[in-house]
């Protein structure tokens, strides 16, 4: 959800309103996700290296994230979607933990999955689960990923112009296709969505082999 930054600056508003549009905007992509059948959507909300902003963004940001999980907690359970985390948790304060688990929990039922990656690292993320896995090759490492029961990402969109991977997904994105678009987050809406959509409807997927695999 990358550009939240520059969106408010351009607006000379401070760096907190932008990621409060992001958020709408997240409500938005979720809806139009619904539409179009996909079942899964993760979002790269805080990344381990995001603790080094200052201390005013940081506080700012999780409180964000806790308003946003006591606000929403009844809609996404009403919507049935499945709320889940993932990321090194045992960064966050104790009392975002509980609300976490506890959303979680709740929503465990649901339907389509929100996954939102908070302090959340790839390389970190292949650590963690290099420390669990003692053995049976890729299917049972992947089991140790903090994805563990949530299928790889089919097409993975970077928003605000940037053409990096920035430790998202690392191992999950072996497969994944990219969509780049200099759209700002907060202004990411049905239009630019339907483009990343049809984008990826045209690709053959190879997934490694020669034989195109359908989507
Ligand atoms: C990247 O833009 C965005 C973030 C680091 C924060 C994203 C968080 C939200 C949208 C909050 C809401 C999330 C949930 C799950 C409710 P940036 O700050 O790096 O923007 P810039 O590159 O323009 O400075």
């Amino acid at each position: 959800m990358d550009g939240n930054g520059r969106w408010a600056k351009a607006r000379r508003k401070p760096r907190i309103s932008g990621h409060k549009e992001g958020a709408l905007a997240l409500d938005r992509v979720m809806h139009y996700c619904r539409e179009e059948g996909i079942e899964y959507l993760t979002v790269y909300a805080f990344s381990t290296e995001n603790w080094n902003r200052s201390r005013a963004e940081v506080t700012a940001l999780m409180n964000l994230l806790s308003s946003y999980i006591k606000e929403k907690s009844d809609t996404l359970l009403k919507n049935q979607v499945r709320f889940k985390v993932i990321g090194r948790r045992s960064d966050l304060s104790k009392s975002l933990q509980k609300s976490i688990s506890q959303l979680e929990e709740k929503t465990k039922d649901g339907q389509f999955t929100l996954i939102v990656a908070l302090s959340y690292g790839g390389r970190d993320e292949i650590l963690r689960a290099a420390e669990k896995y003692s053995g049976g090759g890729e299917e049972a490492f992947s089991k140790c990923l903090d994805t563990a029961d949530i299928p790889d990402p089919d097409l993975i969109i970077r928003t605000s112009g940037e053409l990096r991977l920035s430790n998202f997904l690392l191992w999950q994105a072996a497969y994944s296709e990219f969509y780049f678009t200099d759209v700002m987050w907060p202004d990411f809406g049905r239009e630019e969505f339907d483009k990343a959509l049809n984008s990826y409807k045209n690709r053959e997927r190879r997934m490694g082999s020669r034989k195109g695999v359908r989507k």
